[in-house]
């Protein structure tokens, strides 16, 4: 068995500084996240555990501290938390901050926002609430069909940093087809190009790909859904409990990449999991399934070709 990890599986830059500032400020009680920190369950419910309580809306806080995440928040959310003499720490990822100053700055300058991305994700909403007038919110380039943009009105597009390069690019394509004056920023972060291009070059090169992440990860559904296109069996788990170990065999070249929310310690027990089959061919899969749980050792040397 080969197994293949990608260098780009786990958190990101901006998740890192997110769960980092909910560890550094653990002891400001009481503690509120501006919705999960991350889309992660195991995390989040682990922090709950510590009195760090997700919330939805600066209503339910009356006193305490809130940190935005990483994907920001509408402007006005800082205003609510503000009148409400409220702490806050803004843990929105820079990446996702540059996106809020573009759609204020040209909103203020009579542009029409566009952005491209995940209507129901919480980054879009927050940028969307940057837009001095209404945001139009495409996830495909066919929407636009029913769109009644006025022509003299030029148009900001942006991206949700998490969303599909070839998705941003033909939404441009088909507005500048269309005689838009447009000017398109794609702020699609680098970490997520470099994490989708690297699960491309893997998911080619292997038998089997695990894609390993929350369910309501946006960046790691994207990963499967791009991984299934050249790797058939492509299994999207949330932690190594959702994998059916008897799908995998001793001969399988195997592929692993992780979503920006994926706690290390979770991809650690897949890959576990994973040289624990190799070793194990013979055995009873669901014995070894429990087994890998009690035999998991930390710091234990990731075994296959890391691609560079
Ligand atoms: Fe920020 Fe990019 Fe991660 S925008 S939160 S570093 S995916």
């Amino acid at each position: 068995m080969e197994i293949i990890v990608a260098n780009t599986a786990g958190f990101c830059f901006g998740v890192n500084r997110a769960v980092d500032s909910v560890y550094k400020n653990i002891q400001q009680q009481p503690l509120y996240t501006y919705g999960p920190i991350i889309h992660n369950p195991q995390v989040v419910e682990e922090l709950r555990e510590k009195n760090v309580i997700p919330v939805h809306s600066v209503d339910e806080v009356n006193e305490g501290t809130i940190i935005i995440r990483s994907h920001g928040v509408a402007k006005d959310v800082y205003g609510a938390i503000e009148e409400k003499g409220l702490n806050y720490i803004d843990s929105t990822c820079p990446y996702v901050k540059r996106i809020h100053k573009i759609v204020d700055e040209h909103s203020k300058k009579g542009y029409q926002v566009v952005i491209v991305g995940d209507r129901n994700h919480p980054e879009v909403q927050g940028i969307s609430g940057w837009s001095n007038g209404e945001a139009i919110i495409i996830e495909k380039p066919e929407e636009l069909e029913g769109l009644n943009i006025p022509k003299t009105k030029p148009i900001c597009l942006v991206s949700q940093t998490t969303y599909r390069e070839d998705r941003f690019e033909s939404v441009l394509k088909a507005l500048k087809e269309h005689h838009y004056e447009v000017e398109g920023f794609n702020t699609i972060c680098k970490a997520t190009s470099d994490r989708q291009q690297e699960a491309v070059k893997i998911s080619k090169m292997v038998d089997k790909m695990i894609v390993i992440g929350g369910r309501e990860s946006s960046n790691t559904r994207k990963l499967y859904e791009i991984c299934k296109n050249y790797c058939k069996e492509t299994y999207h788990i949330e932690t190594i409990k959702d994998l059916e170990l008897n799908k995998f065999n001793s001969n399988d070249k195997i592929g692993i990449t992780a979503g920006a929310s994926t706690p290390a310690r979770i991809i650690k027990e897949v890959i576990t999991a994973m040289n624990d089959l190799e070793n194990h061919t013979n055995e009873n899969f669901e014995e070894l399934l429990n087994q890998s749980f009690v035999t998991l050792r930390s710091g234990q040397v990731v075994k296959g070709t890391v691609i560079n």
